[in-house]
């Protein structure tokens, strides 16, 4: 009995915590409206407005939203939205900072103007004509940053006419709003969709586009058209996308098989729906760290007073920033800095990696290298920091140490012992000669 209530109350409080953890986690969210500024024509740039606004966002349009007593004073009242979002792809985390931080959720709303494309894989779209009806309301569109790059969204909600209440309609989020990958393996760049199903524009067919944008220049990877199921002729080699997925779930996601440096760059995924289009922004990093090399190894017998002439090679990394230094481990373990060397200009192999390397003339009187020890490349980069080492012997060094003079010590004794015994047994066994020989005399 009272196991059963025990188990009743726990339940309970979980469920308490679920409908708040639930609650809590749509935030208010503080946005610049933009927007054109209507009335004054003319010149190449069109003047804009911005304005501060806040959105409320929640799951169900019956659930209360947190009632608007908080609501800055500086925000506009006409620019306080409540946003219906049930497929919660703006209840995260990253969009709920802790109370009094700093750092802001970044988030830019515009007015959005339903429109038919004519890309070649978004056309057949809009062939049949839909329900104009619908298209007649106020559309807007959202562009948020959640905090640590955690989240990337981008949604367009629709209010009826003269209303402030909106429903998402399409949502396009991304998780991995900045990927690194190495070199060779599987990128994946997350973008996922939602569609409101309760949307006459729901079930009508969708296509998506990634793009690839990288200083000014940009390219189509891949483009699918979900309604006849095909995929534009331009193509990227090893760029896909998994096709269940996208239908079944809206993964979005681009798959790019075999990471290549030249793949580095910002990637756009863009979902278009009939008259409605979104899009989010992922950047990937290929980040590849050297492969050092030392020659000549293992390097030859220094003799003091030499100069000790060494070469550290560090090749197959991207990106290029790459940091080259030498250090000396000695004999007693401690490693001293011997700077970064001659550093050479950097060279770029067929795969669009990079090499470089660095010489070092070590003069082995200047530094009390004893009887020698390590030398260590040293090669900071973004990939990782990489080391490799070669063994410094130095001969005939001047100083002896403790160590050397002790076993000079010790030589000498067991070298004097040696003659000792030796004289000692030849002169022992002659006087017991002499003596036998006394005897036969005898
Ligand atoms: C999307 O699809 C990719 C590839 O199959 C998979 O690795 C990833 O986990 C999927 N993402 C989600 C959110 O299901």
């Amino acid at each position: 009995m009272t196991d059963f209530s025990t188990i009743y109350k726990l339940s309970l409080v979980a469920v308490i915590c679920f409908i708040q953890a639930c609650s809590s986690s749509c935030p208010v969210l503080e946005c610049w409206f933009v927007q054109e500024k209507t009335g004054r024509g003319g010149g190449l740039t069109a003047a804009t407005s911005q304005e501060k606004a806040l959105l409320h966002i929640r799951t169900n349009a019956y659930s209360n939203p947190a009632k608007s007593q908080h609501d800055p004073s500086d925000i506009n009242p006409e620019r306080i939205y409540f946003i219906t979002d049930e497929g919660a792809s703006l209840c995260h985390r990253s969009l709920n900072p802790p109370r009094g931080s700093v750092e802001k959720p970044r988030c830019e709303m515009n007015p959005f103007l339903p429109q038919p494309s004519t890309l070649k894989w978004v056309a057949p779209l809009t062939d049949s004509a839909l329900s104009p009806m619908y298209l007649q309301a106020d559309w807007f569109s959202t562009a948020i940053q959640g905090l640590n790059k955690e989240l990337a969204a981008s949604t367009i909600m629709r209010a009826p006419t003269a209303t402030k209440e909106q429903d998402v309609i399409l949502s396009v989020t991304s998780k991995t709003v900045s990927v690194q990958s190495r070199l060779g393996e599987t990128a994946l760049l997350d973008c996922g969709f939602w569609v409101d199903p309760s949307s006459p524009l729901s079930g009508s067919g969708f296509a998506v586009e990634w793009r690839y944008q990288f200083r000014g220049n940009g390219r189509l990877v891949l483009a699918y058209d979900g309604k006849t199921d095909r995929l534009a002729d331009t193509q990227e080699e090893g760029a896909t996308l998994d096709f269940d997925g996208l239908h079944e779930k809206g993964n979005a996601s681009l798959i790019l098989q075999e990471a290549k440096v030249h793949h580095s760059g910002m990637y756009i995924c863009t979902v278009y729906l009939p008259y409605l289009v979104a899009q989010v922004a992922v950047e990937l990093d290929i980040v590849e760290p050297p492969s050092l090399s030392i020659h000549p190894s293992p390097l030859p017998l220094a003799v003091p007073g030499q100069t000790v002439s060494v070469q550290c090679e560090a090749s197959g990394f991207a990106p290029l920033s790459l940091e080259l230094s030498w250090e000396f481990k000695g004999a007693d373990g401690k490693s001293r800095p011997l700077g970064s060397g001659s550093v050479t200009g950097h060279r770029q192999a067929w795969d669009g990696t990079y090499s470089q390397s660095t010489r070092l003339e070590l003069d082995t009187t200047k530094l009390d290298l004893g009887r020698g020890g390590e030398l260590i490349c040293v090669a900071g980069h973004v990939g990782g920091t990489q080391q490799a080492s070669v063994t410094l012997n130095v001969i005939g060094f001047s100083t002896p140490s403790i160590e050397d003079s002790m076993a000079m010590v010790g030589v000498a004794l067991v070298l004097y012992g040696l003659i000792k015994f030796v004289s000692w047994t030849f002169t022992g066994s002659g006087s017991d000669e002499a003596v036998q020989q006394d005897k036969k005399d005898k």
